[in-house]
């Protein structure tokens, strides 16, 4: 049976008080209506049908590279004329999940557990019991059977009373959608065309309404405001968390940790306080990350430690390697096993061999540094001449001395050794020593200048 994801993104979002579309606001770094579109991913969707409406082209041109069918829906005359817009385009077998795009936490299991329980009645929703359920569609039952939905602004006292609430996630038979949606009114308190109305008419054609509850609230939490948005953010940080934890991370402090796509971690990771992650990340067995720590697209390898406030950016570490703290890895840092990288040291675009270090104030960028070397304090790769980038490439077991700069393009060969304080500009052979300074000169006996005396 082929299953098809309705999302209703045509909101304005108002109370946001943004200029960007309240569906493209970051959840976890991504859009919420990414989140959606990635969970009708996970669910194999046959077809994903987004109903837009404000902000339409910002909105489709962020997830330009998503196999998404665009529907407009000019004016939001209500969630049952969102869904009715869709009908020309929409299957007339299969079943349709229909899901908010600023609702953006729902999980494939309960979607699954919709989808196997509507199966058989062609029409079921998710709902979620309140304490205080103000404002919500209430679910009507009669003898445990759900009988109709009716919204706050049309309940009556006694309806009002009614703890159970429309979660705004359905999923329904898409024959039964063309068959009911060209029936729906507007004639009700709000004037708008209310898609909560299939289920009375699906009660009418003698079906039964079927329901599945949540595993976690936060699932079915809409976003209006940024005061929302942070608390749902905040809840599913925790709940990735957890997810992390149960699988073996120590996290020192959950509530103090972000992650902001994806990260695969071995056995035995320990990850520091206000530690951020995004993208895709990689954590081998025993890594352990500092303080502070901002990871974006990065792997690193078994038994390395990274030190407080370092910043990885598209790097590559390899085994057992010491970084930071206050070590920034750019795009393109590759680093083999062993490899040691201080404080205030930055790499850019550069491989390091296997053992090397560069531990103190040091700028490493377009270079291949071998194994065994040793780049001392406040070295800097010279690689760009204001138009033109150019490559260093420095051999195993050279020793560069403190406060050298190397002007690129050049070559420093295997064994050489570069004086400190030298500017080098031409190649240096294996097992060299090249050293480029004035001679100091001495004056014995000096004596400093003494003050005037007035
Ligand atoms: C809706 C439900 C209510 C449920 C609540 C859950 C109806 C009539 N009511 O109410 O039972 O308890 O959600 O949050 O469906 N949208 C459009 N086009 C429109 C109108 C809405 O795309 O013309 C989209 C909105 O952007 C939003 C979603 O549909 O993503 C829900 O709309 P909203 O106005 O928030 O519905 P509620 O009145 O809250
Ligand atoms: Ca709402």
């Amino acid at each position: 049976m082929s299953t098809t994801v309705i999302i209703l993104a045509a909101g304005k979002g108002t109370r946001m008080r943004s200029n960007l579309p309240k569906v493209l606001q970051p959840l976890a770094g991504r859009p919420l209506l990414g989140h959606v579109i990635n969970t009708a991913k996970k669910l194999q969707a046959d077809h994903i049908i987004t109903i837009y409406g404000h902000g339409g082209a910002l909105v489709q041109n962020a997830f330009a590279h998503e196999q998404v069918q665009w529907v407009e829906q000019a004016e939001q005359l209500g969630t049952g004329h969102a869904v009715k817009v869709t009908l020309p385009v929409l299957p007339r077998e299969g079943v349709s999940l229909i899901l908010s795009g600023d609702v953006p936490c729902i999980t494939e299991q309960t979607l699954q557990k919709l989808l196997d329980v509507s199966r058989e009645t062609q029409i079921g929703l998710v709902t979620l019991t309140l304490a205080d359920a103000t404002g919500y569609g209430r679910i009507v039952r009669e003898n445990g059977k759900i009988q109709a939905i009716v919204e706050h602004k049309d309940a009556s006292e006694a309806q009002r009373q009614i703890q159970e609430i429309n979660t705004g996630i359905y999923c329904v038979s898409n024959a039964k959608l063309h068959e009911w949606l060209p029936k729906l009114s507007n004639n009700n308190a709000q004037g708008e065309y209310y898609l909560t109305d299939i289920v009375a008419m699906a009660i009418a054609d003698g079906l039964e309404v079927a329901s599945v509850e949540p595993q976690l609230a936060f699932e079915v939490e809409g976003v209006n405001d940024r005061v929302q948005l942070a608390a749902l953010e905040r809840e599913f940080q925790n709940f990735q968390a957890k997810q992390l934890m149960q699988q073996g991370v120590h996290l020192i402090d959950p509530t103090r940790f972000d992650l902001r796509g994806n990260l695969t971690a071995g056995k035995d990771v320990r990850i520091d306080i206000n530690v951020i992650i995004e993208g895709d990340c990689e954590l081998g067995d025993g890594v352990e990350i500092g303080a502070g720590c901002i990871l974006k697209n990065t792997k690193i390898a078994a038994g390395t430690k990274v030190q407080p406030y370092s910043v990885f950016d598209q790097a590559v570490v390899g085994e057992a390697a010491q970084i930071g703290p206050f070590s920034r890895l750019r795009p393109g840092a590759v680093l083999a096993n062993e490899v040691h990288i201080g404080n205030f040291v930055e790499v850019k675009n550069s491989q390091i061999g296997l053992g090397s270090k560069a531990n103190h104030f040091t700028y490493l960028g377009d270079a291949e540094v071998g194994a065994g070397s040793n780049i001392g304090a406040g070295t800097i790769t010279c690689n760009y001449d204001g138009a033109n980038k150019f490559k260093t490439i420095i051999g195993d077991q050279v020793f560069i001395g403190s406060n050298s700069s190397l002007v690129a393009p050049v070559t420093i060969a295997n064994g050489a050794t570069v004086g400190a304080g030298s500017t080098i500009t031409r190649d240096v052979a294996e097992q060299c020593l090249a050293v480029e300074r004035s001679k100091q000169f001495t004056k014995e006996n000096y004596q400093r200048p003494q003050k005037l005396k007035k």
